[in-house]
């Protein structure tokens, strides 16, 4: 045997022994949740095998445990920050939807009617967005969605994928492409997956995207590497340069490059072109052999999405097509009441289980007590139900009374089924009646409590892994976390608590959890605003709040000050934040129970301040009003501009005006501004000042 044959011989059975050793700890982790090494023991051991298989490729087969992704110390995904966010996709319900949205371009863009605006039009793949990026032509890394901004590592199970490219084929691509499209099941797969699970004595999924998402998020990558899962490539995230000037050009690379594309994507030069194709698409929907939910529409040319960006989490230059929500009937069974967390008291139906769309169904919401009133539904009755994508099922009518003699109408009750207090639907200015009944208990009421809990970890909040429903509830009930601020008081009191003795928890979980709290201690300024829920006060609208005033202290001394009418019109000066929003927020801030909860919040956590989009830009944190008619720019599109260049656009001129554009027609806006000595640009003027 020579030298190389030896090593290579030895770091065989090195590497086998380490296999067995970290399957055993694996085991003992996971489904005994009783560790027998140290964490440190353990990576030890996974650094060891990483390197054998470093230096000798051929040890890295496709069982070891060196595939599984993030099985180290938190049983979980890494994370991965897209360098470029993942957007969604705003939606259109029908033609005149799909109309609007093509004028809104052109008026965006200030394109005449004779102008060419040509779009993509392509199907929308029901399954889940895949980031994979690819480095020199290698596969190098591949995240889920996430929140967008960060999302879990999934390299391996993606790498088991066939018709995902390791190596990208063909030319020119890019040093560095991030390919983004959907994975799913197709659905001959599915039934053949769902036909073995059944066999198996397993419940069967509820449809293919379910099955895609259970089997590319698993940590084993071998299990994934067993499932049916495919990717359709329809677009891009960070690339070291331009893929093509069109989105159709681009997307022909991709084929080019080893990607399954879509056959069904195609160019259209009108709205009614767009409405042609999708007829098309939904009439061949059963025959695709695969689930689509609409058809998206892109503007082709790459330089016009460029200019068009986006809108908080969708860009303008897009729209998904919707097909109509799938329709069955069924009988109501009961009505309950739920109290969610602004205390809403919402009905209810409890349906006899009913398929939708490939989903069993067997609530459905009723909204408030005029809709019940509206649809006069009554249990007993026989519904016409509807099911949109994950949408709560909505009752839509009453189909047929089955009995002579109906149980009397249902009404709300005047209390909170929860905790008894009063429930009343709120009068405004205007003597309208809110169509919302709610619980007047807040926080005191549990049912309030625990969802403002759930809200205040969901992954738009503090986002923290391991703190579900049940636990939160759990908390609750034994008083343990009564208060936002108790959650990152967990750990310091787990002497008493003994979190790992519980049931369903161990050493391993309990650490786990406190890890992933001590990892929001540092948390950025819109989410710890989002995190008290405020009514009105969206993950949209907490972040415009924080890009205005950019640190939480700076706002919390404008809400807070004692001139509550200069703080209502400095909300109402930005962009997006309407009358009910500030009301809510200022309401929020002078109430004093909030502020002892904010104290005591921020003696454990530590605010960061919103980035300044563009700090290097001549107009970044100067404050901007555009008044009179632009003639260059859509005045969308000037003010979208100004906001990516860090500027904050008012619509009112104040002292703190730094910048008034003024186009032809300007008027009061004009006066005011001259009066205060603000400064006046021209629409090139200013242009010439942010080139
Ligand atoms: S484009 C910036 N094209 O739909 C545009 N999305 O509802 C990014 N989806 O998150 C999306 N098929 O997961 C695009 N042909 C398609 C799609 C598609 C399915 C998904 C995607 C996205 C979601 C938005």
């Amino acid at each position: 045997m020579n030298e190389t044959s030896q090593a290579q011989a030895q770091a065989k059975q090195e590497h086998h022994n380490l296999v067995i050793e970290i399957r055993i700890h694996d085991e003992a982790y996971y489904q005994n949740d009783a560790p027998r090494v140290s964490d440190a023991k353990y990576d030890a051991m996974r650094k060891r095998l990483l390197a054998l298989e470093a230096q000798f490729p051929i040890l890295a087969t496709h069982d070891s445990p060196s595939k599984n992704v993030g099985a180290k110390a938190s049983g979980k995904f890494g994370k991965i920050t897209h360098s470029v966010p993942m957007l969604s996709l705003d939606n259109a319900f029908d033609s005149s939807d799909v109309r609007d949205f093509s004028a809104r371009v052109r008026r965006f863009l200030r394109m005449g009617e004779d102008e060419a605006l040509p779009f993509t039009a392509e199907p929308k793949i029901d399954g889940l967005s895949a980031s994979i990026r690819y480095a020199n032509g290698v596969l190098v890394s591949a995240a889920t969605r996430g929140d967008g901004r960060i999302g879990e590592d999934i390299t391996a199970n993606i790498s088991t994928l066939e018709n995902v490219p390791h190596t990208l084929v063909g030319e020119n691509w890019p040093e560095v492409i991030e390919v983004r499209g959907e994975v799913y099941i197709d659905d001959v797969d599915f039934a053949t997956m769902n036909a073995q699970q059944e066999h198996a004595g397993k419940e069967p999924y509820k449809n293919p995207r379910n099955a895609a998402a259970g089997s590319l998020r698993q940590i084993d990558a071998s299990v994934t590497a067993s499932r049916p899962l495919k990717f359709f490539a329809y677009a891009w995230g960070e690339v070291s340069a331009p893929l093509s000037d069109t989105q159709m050009g681009a997307v022909d690379n991709l084929k080019a490059w080893g990607f399954s594309t879509n056959d069904l994507m195609q160019i259209c030069d009108t709205a009614s072109e767009l409405i042609a194709h999708y007829k098309s698409i939904e009439a061949k929907r059963s025959t695709l052999g695969y689930d689509i939910d609409g058809v998206v529409y892109k503007v082709n040319d790459l330089a016009l999405q460029e200019r068009l960006g986006f809108v908080s989490r969708a860009p303008r230059w897009a729209i998904a097509h919707k097909f109509p929500a799938e329709k069955a009937t069924t009988i109501i069974e009961d009505i309950d009441v739920q109290v969610g967390r602004t205390g809403a008291l919402t009905p209810v139906a409890r349906l006899k289980p009913v398929m939708v769309g490939g989903v069993v169904v067997s609530n459905a919401t009723l909204h408030n007590e005029d809709e019940i009133k509206r649809l006069d539904v009554r249990v007993g009755d026989t519904v016409e139900i509807q099911r949109a994508g994950d949408v709560i099922p909505q009752v839509l009518r009453v189909v047929d009374v089955k009995k002579a003699e109906r149980p009397p109408a249902f009404s709300l009750p005047n209390t909170c089924p929860i905790c008894g207090a009063e429930a009343v639907r709120d009068v405004d200015d205007k003597g309208n009646m809110d169509v919302v009944r709610r619980c007047t208990n807040g926080l005191q009421c549990p049912a309030q409590a625990i969802e403002s809990f759930r809200h205040f970890v969901s992954r738009r909040a503090y986002d923290i892994d391991g703190m579900g429903a049940k636990q939160i509830e759990a908390f609750y009930q034994k008083g343990l976390v009564l208060a936002p601020a108790h959650i990152f008081t967990l750990e310091a009191r787990n002497c008493d608590i003994k979190l790992e003795t519980w049931d369903g928890w161990g050493a391993r979980s309990a650490a786990n959890l406190f890890a992933a709290i001590n990892a929001r201690r540092h948390i950025d300024f819109h989410r710890f605003l989002y995190g008290f829920g405020i009514r009105h006060v969206g993950h949209g609208n907490a972040n415009l709040i924080a890009k205005h005033y950019l640190s939480f202290d700076n706002f919390l001394q404008v809400m807070t000050a004692d001139n509550q009418d200069a703080a209502r019109a400095d909300l109402l000066s930005i962009d997006g934040i309407g009358e009910a929003g500030a009301t809510a927020l200022l309401a929020f801030f002078h109430a004093p129970q909030n502020m002892a909860v904010i104290d005591e919040l921020l003696d454990q956590v530590s605010v960061i301040d919103a980035k300044v989009p563009d700090a290097n830009s001549p107009v970044t944190s100067k404050t901007v009003v555009f008044t009179g008619k632009l003639e260059i720019m859509s005045r969308d599109e000037a003010k979208a501009k100004a906001q990516s260049l860090g500027a904050k656009v008012s619509g009112s001129v104040s002292g703190k005006t730094d910048y008034l554009v003024a186009g032809p027609g300007a008027g009061s806006k004009l006066k005011k501004a001259e009066a205060l000595g603000v400064k006046v640009l021209s629409e090139t003027e200013w242009l010439a000042l942010i080139d």
